[in-house]
């Protein structure tokens, strides 16, 4: 199969390389097959993945074994006993040709399986248009059973590109946050020297010659490469043409790009791991406290279009220039047409006549910086619209200097509005608005915590401390007298911690495995204190009563990613004390 499909691309490549020509559907017992003059793939009957997919001749996957060399596929944690890769058993498989208005030919493949204990329907769609070199995917779940109508929630639901080859050499998150990938990269099945020090998080530092450990940290994990859905648009995998690429050294690029973001969930807040050697798009998942839906009777989503697309530059040509080219098909605007051509093939896609937009101007408080009008699930919070497995949602930047908004492309539909913007505590909020779509920009960054968006001083790509796992930085070491900080003298990003202890060390701190409760001064670390100046003959003349706002921006506890109380887990109830001038407040108690 392989040296016939290569040898039919060579011929194709060496008479019409520059001019596109037919694109190919076909199918035999065993696969089905898309090509058109660069990109090829192909779909296995067996494991309901892609196992085969070259641009100008070049494997991109590399040989399919157990789980990697595959994809995009999708899997999911969606069964009741938790993941599940659909495709391999009882899966039925379509294979689709058309054109479009435009002219374009194109061709699908179609896979659905119906999950025989409860009766889920799960179907992966891939499309490849003529002239393009990347897939448009579409992935549906849908469950209709009045007798048991609650499954359990919807875990996970992601599409992976997870090849199993040495091509690949760099981790990309965006233009701004990238490096190499470890060598051999433990996240992607390779083993070498690596300390597992908990759930996908390892220790590399006993590693001579590897380009991650030299470069960015000791510490590797999946999450170090997350993202925020606010303003990404695309995250990949570059290949920078040292290792196993064509005879000409050409550079690589695998990208996923969020062409709409409207079907995820949890609004620009939600972040989520995109590349750490498998390529992701995760539409929906429990990651960092993330929302997700509950999968009942007369759930039916689709969710995307996003676009895996492939891209090759000339030998030397740097990462950023593939990623450029990715970037241009990132707006929900692009393909629209195309998408409405092919919308009767992919149920529950809202072609352009459902869509409306949507304008405002907004009257900004002073000081609002980076302001974001949000349109989602009407009368909850953003981040809970999993509650309705129809909703969408969009966002947009507001124009600082005249407070003006847009969004374009949006579902017909009733929409909570919800605005903030950083420097302004609280949001606004207003609820049974009709409204519309939009795509996302760039950003800038604050820095008001240690080990926050400062750059690493150690390591050469200088990644922002945050990114990196925990057990790098000591507490302990950082403040032995726990933290302290009287407002005006101290400074945030150095006296102010990132994470507010209950206590230190223990499991998954490689490199202080026993708990710590007090400082190295003795003081505990969990009490923080902050002070600050008053000039009371002025300032409080007068006054009685006082305000003071304490805000959590997240809290671990037993109820973990799921966000899920659990009465029998250890560690729920979380107290939280806030005593002022020695007067200990009610504790707030956190579940
Ligand atoms: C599908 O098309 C390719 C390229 O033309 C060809 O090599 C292959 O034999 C075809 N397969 C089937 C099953 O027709
Ligand atoms: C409904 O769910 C129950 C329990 O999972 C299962 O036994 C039954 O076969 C399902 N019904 C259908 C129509 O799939
Ligand atoms: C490709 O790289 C190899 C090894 O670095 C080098 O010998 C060769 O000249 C390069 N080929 C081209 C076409 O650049
Ligand atoms: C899912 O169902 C559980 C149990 O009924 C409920 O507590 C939870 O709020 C539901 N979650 C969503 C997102 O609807
Ligand atoms: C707001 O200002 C931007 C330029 O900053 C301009 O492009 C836009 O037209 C203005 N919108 C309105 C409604 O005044
Ligand atoms: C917390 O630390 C401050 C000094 O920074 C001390 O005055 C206070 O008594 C401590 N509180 C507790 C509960 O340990
Ligand atoms: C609650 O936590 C316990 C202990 O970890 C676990 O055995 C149990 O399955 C959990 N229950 C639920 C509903 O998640």
């Amino acid at each position: 199969m392989d040296g016939m499909i290569s040898a039919s691309i060579l011929a194709l490549t060496a008479v019409v390389a520059p001019v596109w020509g037919r694109l190919i559907a076909n199918e035999s017992s065993e696969s089905l097959f898309l090509a058109n003059d660069r990109l090829v793939t192909s779909v296995s009957k067996s494991t309901g993945s892609i196992n085969h997919l070259t641009l100008d001749g070049q494997d991109l996957l590399g040989s399919t074994d157990g789980r990697a060399g595959r994809g995009p596929y999708l899997d999911c944690y969606c069964v009741p006993s938790g993941f599940y890769t659909p495709g391999s058993k009882n899966a039925a498989y379509k294979l689709i040709t058309g054109t479009d208005k435009s002219g374009m030919s194109y061709g699908s493949i179609v896979m659905g399986e119906v999950y025989k204990p409860t009766g889920q329907l799960l179907e992966q769609y891939w499309f490849l248009r003529d002239g393009e070199t990347g897939l448009h995917t579409f992935s549906r779940l849908a469950y209709y059973n009045e007798t048991t109508p609650f499954i359990r929630n919807l875990q996970e639901f992601r599409t992976l590109f997870r090849p199993n080859t040495l091509l690949w050499t760099d981790l990309v998150t965006d233009a701004s946050f990238h490096g190499p990938a470890p060598k051999p990269n433990p996240a992607a099945g390779g083993s070498g020297m690596a300390t597992t020090v908990q759930d996908a998080t390892w220790y590399l530092g006993d590693r001579k010659g590897d380009p991650y450990v030299e470069q960015m940290s000791d510490y590797f994990t999946k999450y170090t490469f997350s993202a925020v859905w606010r303003d990404q648009l695309a995250h990949g995998l570059f290949a920078d043409g040292t290792r196993g690429s064509d005879a000409a050294n050409s550079t690589f690029g695998a990208w996923l790009v969020m062409n709409t973001k409207e079907t995820y969930f949890g609004g620009p807040v939600h972040s989520d791991l995109v590349v750490d050697g498998i390529l992701y798009n995760y539409m929906v998942s429990n990651h960092h406290g993330n929302g997700t839906p509950n999968i009942t009777h007369g759930f039916d989503r689709t969710f995307g279009p996003q676009y895996f697309h492939f891209n090759k530059g000339p030998a030397g040509t740097p990462m950023e220039e593939l990623v450029d080219d990715a970037l241009q098909y990132a707006t929900p605007e692009w393909n629209a047409k195309f998408y409405d051509d092919i919308a009767h093939h992919v149920p529950n896609y809202v072609p352009s006549s459902g869509r409306g937009s949507w304008k405002a101007k907004i009257s900004l408080p002073e000081g609002a910086k980076r302001p974001l009008a949000v349109l989602a699930q009407n009368g909850v919070d953003f981040q809970d619209n999993a509650q309705d497995t129809t909703a969408y949602q969009y966002w947009a930047d507001i124009d600082a200097s005249n407070g003006s908004v847009s969004l374009d492309r949006v579902k017909a539909g009733t929409y909570r509005l919800t605005v903030y913007a950083d420097g302004i505590f609280g949001y606004y909020i207003q609820d049974d608005i009709v409204v519309t779509a939009g795509s996302v920009s760039d950003s800038g960054e604050i820095d008001w915590y240690r080990h926050g968006n400062a750059p690493d001083p150690t390591h050469p790509l200088h990644p922002s401390e945050y990114r990196i796992y925990f057990g790098a930085y000591d507490f302990l070491d950082d403040f032995p007298s726990g933290v302290r900080f009287h407002v005006g003298q101290s400074e945030e990003s150095r006296d102010w911690n990132y994470i507010h202890w209950s206590v230190f060390g223990g499991y998954a701190n490689f490199r202080r495995p026993v708990q710590e409760v007090l400082g190295t001064d003795g003081s505990s670390i969990n009490n923080w204190t902050i002070s600050f100046d008053i000039d009371d003959t002025e300032v409080l003349q007068g006054t009685s009563e006082a305000t003071l706002t304490v805000q959590l921006a997240g809290a671990k506890t037993a109820a973990g990613n799921t966000d899920v109380f659990n009465a029998t887990e250890r560690y729920n109830d979380l107290p939280f004390a806030v005593s002022v001038n020695g007067h200990e407040l009610e504790p707030w108690i956190i579940p």
